[in-house]
């Protein structure tokens, strides 16, 4: 009976544990780049400007779809604020299943979704911590990730799929926008956007 049970908790401590999957430099896992996660909600367009002209809102698409800020150094390279050169991009998401111990929480490896890039998480206090990646910390955030996406969860879409709260490591990579989930903006809906109708 002592053994069983002596057991059981190995296997649990072990899963509680998981921590960071990604190795090198940069951070790797099956051969691709990794990027920290966490999520937020509001009710601004953001800096790619998916809302009306005259307002600061957002478009309905850019608070209840599958939609992320990126750090500074994966919004634009030259360190633009608004209308960055990745806007309107989608990069997919897959999980690991490693987090950052005391930052989050185990989700399971092997879970993919798509998201645009529709906001910048600024080189900036209250960010500095996840979406500081610059020369003077040799381009990495403060977990050790060169890129981090802060998912909107302004309509609990990333509750929906199990990763609010968690801050999943991830694998990313860019895709097509188009042909995802249905929750994944089209191109057709970045093309509303202030910087999408701009060329941008
Ligand atoms: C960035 O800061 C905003 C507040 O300005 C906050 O809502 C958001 O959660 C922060 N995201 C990260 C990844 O630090």
């Amino acid at each position: 009976m002592k053994i069983i049970v002596a057991l059981v908790c190995v296997v649990s401590v072990t899963l509680v544990d998981a921590g960071q999957k990604c190795t090198g430099s940069p951070r790797r896992y099956n051969g691709k780049n990794c990027a920290s996660t966490t999520n937020y909600a509001d009710y601004h367009k953001g800096a790619c400007g998916c809302g009306p002209d005259n307002n600061d809102n957002q478009f309905g698409w850019n608070h209840d779809h599958f939609v992320a800020a990126a750090n500074q150094a994966t919004f634009d390279r030259g360190g633009a604020g608004w209308c960055g050169q990745n806007c309107g991009k989608c990069v997919r998401l897959t999980t690991t299943g490693g987090f950052v111990d005391g930052q989050g929480g185990y989700v399971p490896e092997g879970q993919t979704h798509t998201f645009m890039i529709t906001n910048l998480c600024p080189d900036e206090w209250p960010n500095l911590s996840w979406c500081s990646q610059n020369r003077n910390n040799g381009y990495r955030n403060s977990y050790g990730y060169e890129w981090h996406f802060d998912l909107e969860d302004g309509a609990g879409q990333v509750a929906s799929i199990g990763w609010k709260g968690k801050n999943p490591e991830v694998t990313w990579e860019y895709v097509n926008c188009d042909g995802h989930e249905h929750l994944t903006p089209t191109n057709g809906l970045y093309h509303q956007c202030f910087c999408g109708r701009n060329g941008k």
